[in-house]
């Protein structure tokens, strides 16, 4: 499914988020561990905008490694590297989040945006970055979640239900991408049952930031 709208997505990530994603990204990664040569990697990166947020605030990574299942979004995701000049510093690459092909303690910091609801066994996934996260390293998932205020969560399910649809059929040509996205989306645990997974996979000090009004939510855990 995302293969068949790796062209569009970056354009209708700007316009389904009015530009908010790239606000929410910018937070992220001010929720990276800070330290000195880190090492990072990005689970279902997509097209590649989590680390190219991370490696332009933070000129301590030496390496970034984004693993998606799709190769057209990589392939689209490594036309933006080579035109900002970045393929050096990242790497995009084929792989599966539910097993990570890196050995225990690689890196500083993992983090997974938009990416987890799509996964069968988000324990799992959140399992492989706890074991190939360093200790102290962070954890970070970025995820939409529903508003706790009533009237805000009925335009929210309005607004993805009836309105994202329409706007993905219009600029991507695939209706059934973006009705998916609302699925997915309402099913989804958010806030403390989320916090629960974390810490089933092993993460310590966990927190949670509502992001516009709790449409969307970070998620920050540490490896002990
Ligand atoms: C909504 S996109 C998010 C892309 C990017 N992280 C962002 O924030 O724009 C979800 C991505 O998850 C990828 N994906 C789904 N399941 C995956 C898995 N098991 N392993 C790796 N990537 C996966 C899809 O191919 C798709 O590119």
């Amino acid at each position: 499914m995302f293969n068949s709208i790796s062209k569009r997505y970056d354009l209708l990530n700007r316009l389904l988020s009015f530009g908010l994603d790239i606000q929410w990204r910018n937070k992220l990664s001010d929720q990276l561990a800070k330290r000195d040569n880190m090492k990072v990697l990005d689970l279902a990166t997509g097209t590649g905008d989590v680390l190219i947020t991370f490696v332009k605030r933070h000129t301590s990574i030496v390496q970034a490694i984004g693993l998606d299942m799709a190769q057209g979004m990589l392939d689209v995701g490594n036309d933006k590297l080579a035109r900002l000049g970045l393929s050096n510093t990242i790497t995009l690459q084929h792989g599966d989040a539910n097993h990570i092909l890196f050995a225990e303690n690689t890196f500083d910091n993992i983090s997974m945006s938009f990416g987890i609801r799509n996964v069968e066994e988000p324990v799992q996934v959140l399992k492989e970055m706890n074991r190939t996260l360093k200790s102290g390293g962070h954890g970070l998932i970025l995820e939409f979640s529903m508003p706790d205020n009533a009237l805000i969560r009925f335009f929210h399910i309005f607004y993805l239900r009836y309105c994202v649809p329409v706007i993905g059929w219009v600029f991507s040509g695939n209706y059934k991408a973006y009705k998916y996205l609302n699925q997915t989306i309402e099913d989804f645990p958010y806030g403390d049952d989320f916090c629960t997974l974390m810490q089933t996979a092993g993460f310590t000090n966990i927190k949670r930031t509502p992001l516009l009004f709790g449409t969307a939510t970070i998620y920050q855990g540490e490896k002990e």
